[in-house]
Parts: structure tokens; C-alpha cells; sequence
């Protein structure tokens, strides 16, 4: 078990990744809550950090269990720290220190630069720099602007450097981390899927053992994974509730019951869509509608735990995104249930004991264990799709009527995305109903009716995103196919929008 102490920097997460597709499991925890017992962690990784350490409030934490003890590795923010505080020279730099550059010098016969060569292409993204190295530090690389790119303190199994291992753009960052990990740390790579699905399983039996969990499935990825995992544990005793809040996709209801049953998985359809539909009419603001979406969600999932005696668990798919402490946070851990959820008084089902096997796992982590698992493709290759449903793709008030219609379009539209192939290139895509009527020309007859955005995006968090360059063959076939089969649509138009500034729905 490797730590990785945060610092605040906007690439904490991705050394966590970088070091998890080693095969190593690690934590990140922030610096100013460090965990008691330390005993368990075989390396440290200090991250970087927005602070100067110069800064009289930047992070300033207390090492003395860990400096010398345990590997270190000090990345960036981390380097000067260490520096800064053990004899050396932390100042402003004069010169360039932002992005890319190449080693220039690496020091003979070091284990932590086995197999870079001089020349290899490093990241830097920092305006102090290491003037003078701490006492005890000797130099292990140079770029042509950093004199002291790379340090280790003599005597101890602590290294630093001013680049960043974790981004892509430094060509041998993964290596470097494998080197300081297996070879330096002696850190074991067996954190696999594989290995995740055996102990979790084992886990899961022995906290539950015989007591009733409630998992509500959404068909999405990381409910579905958590549930084949709780499956495999406890089997009958898991009740999962799917709920249909008639905002779903074209068919999807059913498809995907269908394919939790063939699975196994012991799952109650629920059909609320009139319940959800009553709730929302005549409402068009779009804050109202997921209020009210969120609202009717709580109360018919709380009749149906009710259905399911003497349940002692809830189980949830958050994943690990959700639940790192950010530095910042100033209260204790993060929230695990989402906002949506909080709405009102506490509903029975939120009094029972909590549990969520993915909380330690990021989102690739969790198709990958879907997939040791044998879930099929096609599920874990789903895009996102949004609690509230077409309800924030039809703009304005909703009605049986808008949804069918923009069930059908978003149909023909996903559908040709497989078709083509390109639904794997596109991280989300869906229609959106446009409270806007046009005219149009059907044979010899003006028309008067809605108009359609289709929308498109790459991203890799959905936090930013941009639109997906669509072949304009596909976008041409598309458009016909949905003005000529929808009834009620007689324009289709392409959303080439970025965000920021724009958001990936249009409500
Ligand atoms: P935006 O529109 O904010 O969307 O760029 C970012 C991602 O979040 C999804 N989204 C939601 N998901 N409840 C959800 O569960 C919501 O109310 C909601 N609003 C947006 C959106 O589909 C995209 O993946």
C-alpha cells in the first residue's frame, strides 16, 4: 500500500492513477490529515502544490514519521518542501519553469533513473526553484533551465524531483514511478482486477454475512459493477430496485432488466413513470424539475425498501472521486450521497448501514473489474446518462407526448452512432427537444414543428468537455432519418458547443 500525501495540487489524482496502472494500490490523503498509523504504507509520495513554500500559509506538515522511515518520493511542491526546510534554497526562478523540457543530466548507476536515458522529455509546471540542494542531498538530474531537477538525500531512500512523473507529457514518468516503487520501495504489483474482486468479495461476506442489502440500480456502470460484486458475495440476499421514471431511454427499461436478470441479479422493475410524469406537469424550470424528479425517486424508493423486511444495508456505487477529502474542505469527509438525494426529511432507507464496494476505485478501474467480472461490453461501455433523464434534454415543460418523441430521435441517433462506429469515440451524446417551432416544406405542405439539437462531446470527467467532429455523412443520414421517421420534428440542428463556456445539457 503506497500514500500519497496531498498537498493540493490539480495533479494529485492522476499520480494515484498513474501509480494504481502499475498494478499498485495507493491512497491519497491530505497533508494535514495524515493517517495515525503509518505502519502499512510501503512508500510515500509527496505531491505538488498551487503554494510556494516560502508562503507562510502553505502547507507545512510534520514529516518526522516518514522522512527516513519509508521511500519518499517528493514530487514538485514536495522537492522544495524538503529542500526548503532541511538546509537548502527555495527562491522565486528567473527562468522558464513551465512545461516542457529534457534531461540534460542524469547521474551514473542510480536504480531511479534505470532505463531513462539523457534527453528524455519531463514536465515542469513550478515558479521556485531549488537553488541549493538541503543538507545531505546529492544532485541526480539537470534539465538546461533546472540545475536541480532530481535529488535523493544520502542515507535514506528519499528522492526528489522539480518535474511532474504523473502527466503523459513526461515520456518516462511511469517508468520513473516503477523504478522508485518495485525496484527502490520493494512495493508488490498485485492490485489487479482480478485480485480487487477476490478480496472485496471476501470483505463484503464477512461485514454483511447474512443481512438484507438494497442497491438501487440506474443501468448505469458503477451501480451495475457494484451490484455484481455484492451478487457474487451475498447473492439472494442483495434486493435491487431499478426504478423507471418513464425519463429513461427508448426501450431501455426493459432491455436493461432483462440483462440484470440474465445476470443473475435478484432486481424488481418498478414502474413509475405516471408518478414521476404528475409531478412534473406544467413545470418548466429546469432546478424544479430535477427537485421534483429527485423528490418522487425518494419516495417511491423508500415504499419499496419498506417491501424488503428487515433490510440492514444500503449499498451505493460511489467511487473514489467522490469520496478523496479535498485539501481545501474544511469539514470532515465528503458527503457520500448526492445532492439530489437530500431533499427533505431523512428517508427510512438512508438510516440503514452504508456500504459501497467501489469507493476506492476510479471509473476506468471500474469497468475493468466489471469486466474480470464477465459483465458484457456493451454495459460498460455505456455513456453517462443523467438521473434526471430526458427531463433536462426536453426544454420546458414535459409531457408524455415530448418524451416519446425525443425517445424516438435520441434512438436513431445513438443507434446510427453504433452503426457507424463512432459511439466508442464519443464520451456522451444525446437529443435535446427545443421549445422552438419552425417552418418547413413536407411535400406540398408547410409544416410548423419542433426542432431537435443533437450534441456530442469528448471529455474525460465530463467537468470540461468539447464537441465530437461528426462526420457530416453521418450527420446528413442521421437528420433525414429522424425528420422523415419522427412525426412532430422537421429540423435537426448540430450543438458545437464547448465547455466551458457552455455545459454538456442543455438544462
Ligand atoms: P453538465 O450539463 O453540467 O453535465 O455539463 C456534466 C455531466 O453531468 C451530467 N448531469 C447530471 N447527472 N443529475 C445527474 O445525475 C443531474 O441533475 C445532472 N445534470 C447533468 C451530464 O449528463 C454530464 O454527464
Amino acid at each position: 500500500n503506497v500514500l500519497i500525501l496531498d498537498f493540493g495540487s490539480q495533479y494529485t489524482q492522476l499520480i494515484a492513477r498513474r501509480v494504481r496502472e502499475l498494478n499498485i494500490f495507493c491512497e491519497i490523503k491530505p497533508y494535514n490529515h495524515l493517517p495515525d498509523d503509518l505502519s502499512e504504507y510501503k512508500a510515500v509520495i509527496l505531491s505538488g502544490s498551487p503554494f510556494s513554500v516560502r508562503a507562510e500559509d502553505a502547507p507545512h506538515p510534520d514529516l518526522s514519521q516518514i522522512k527516513g522511515k519509508v521511500p519518499v518520493l517528493a514530487v514538485c511542491y514536495g522537492a522544495q518542501y524538503l529542500a526548503h526546510f532541511n538546509g537548502g534554497n527555495v527562491s522565486p526562478s528567473n527562468t522558464r519553469e513551465y512545461g516542457r523540457a529534457n534531461l540534460s543530466y542524469i547521474k551514473d548507476g542510480e536504480l531511479f533513473f534505470d532505463g531513462i536515458s539523457e534527453g528524455s522529455q519531463v514536465w515542469m509546471s513550478h515558479s521556485d526553484t531549488i537553488k541549493a540542494l538541503p543538507t545531505g542531498a546529492y544532485k541526480l538530474a539537470s534539465t538546461h533551465d533546472v540545475e536541480n531537477a532530481a535529488y535523493k538525500l544520502e542515507h535514506e531512500e528519499t528522492y526528489a524531483i522539480q518535474f511532474h512523473p504523473e502527466v503523459y507529457h513526461t515520456t518516462d514518468g511511469k517508468k520513473l514511478l516503477e523504478n522508485f516503487l518495485v525496484r527502490i520501495a520493494g512495493v508488490a504489483q498485485t492490485w489487479t482486477p482480478d485480485s480487487f474482486v477476490e478480496t472485496t468479495v471476501a470483505e463484503l461476506k464477512e461485514k454483511i454475512g447474512n443481512e438484507k442489502v438494497i442497491l438501487g440500480l440506474s443501468g448505469g456502470v458503477d451501480s451495475t459493477v457494484a451490484a455484481v460484486l455484492l451478487h457474487k458475495a451475498i447473492g439472494k440476499h442483495l434486493h435491487c430496485i431499478f426504478v423507471n421514471n418513464g425519463l429513461l431511454r427508448k426501450n431501455e427499461f426493459q432491455s436493461v432488466l432483462d440483462q440484470y436478470k440474465g445476470m443473475g441479479l435478484n432486481v424488481k422493475g418498478v414502474d413509475a413513470s405516471a408518478r414521476f410524469l404528475d409531478s412534473l406537469a406544467g413545470e418548466s424550470d429546469p432546478e424544479k424539475k430535477r427537485k421534483a424528479i429527485g423528490r418522487v425517486f425518494i419516495e417511491v424508493f423508500d415504499d419499496e425498501s419498506h417491501l424488503v423486511e428487515d433490510a440492514k444495508w444500503l449499498a451505493q456505487g460511489t467511487i473514489y472521486p467522490d469520496v478523496i477529502e479535498s485539501v481545501s474542505a474544511t469539514g470532515g469527509p465528503s458527503a457520500t450521497i448526492k445532492s439530489h438525494h437530500n431533499v427533505g426529511g431523512l428517508p427510512d432507507y438512508m438510516k440503514l448501514k452504508v456500504v459501497e464496494p467501489l469507493r476506492m476505485l476510479f471509473k476506468d478501474e471500474v469497468r475493468r473489474v466489471g469486466a474480470s467480472m464477465g459483465i458484457n461490453k456493451e454495459l460498460l461501455g455505456r455513456h453517462p446518462f443523467p438521473g434526471p433523464g430526458l427531463a433536462i434534454r426536453i426544454l420546458g415543460d414535459i409531457t408524455a407526448e415530448k418524451v416519446a418523441i425525443l425517445q424516438e430521435v435520441d434512438a436513431i441517433f445513438i443507434n446510427g452512432l453504433k452503426e457507424w462506429g463512432l459511439y466508442d469515440r464519443v464520451w456522451q451524446a444525446g437529443a435535446m427537444l427545443l421549445p422552438v417551432n419552425s417552418v418547413g416544406v413536407m411535400g406540398d405542405e408547410r409544416t410548423y414543428e419542433k426542432c431537435v439539437a443533437l450534441r456530442a462531446v469528448e471529455s474525460t470527467d465530463g467537468m470540461t468537455a468539447d464537441w465530437v467532429n461528426l462526420p457530416y455523412e453521418f450527420l446528413q443520414k442521421t437528420s433525414n432519418d429522424i425528420i422523415n421517421k419522427v412525426r412532430g420534428v422537421n429540423r435537426v440542428v448540430y450543438d458545437i458547443s464547448s465547455k466551458p463556456p457552455a455545459t454538456i445539457e442543455w438544462e
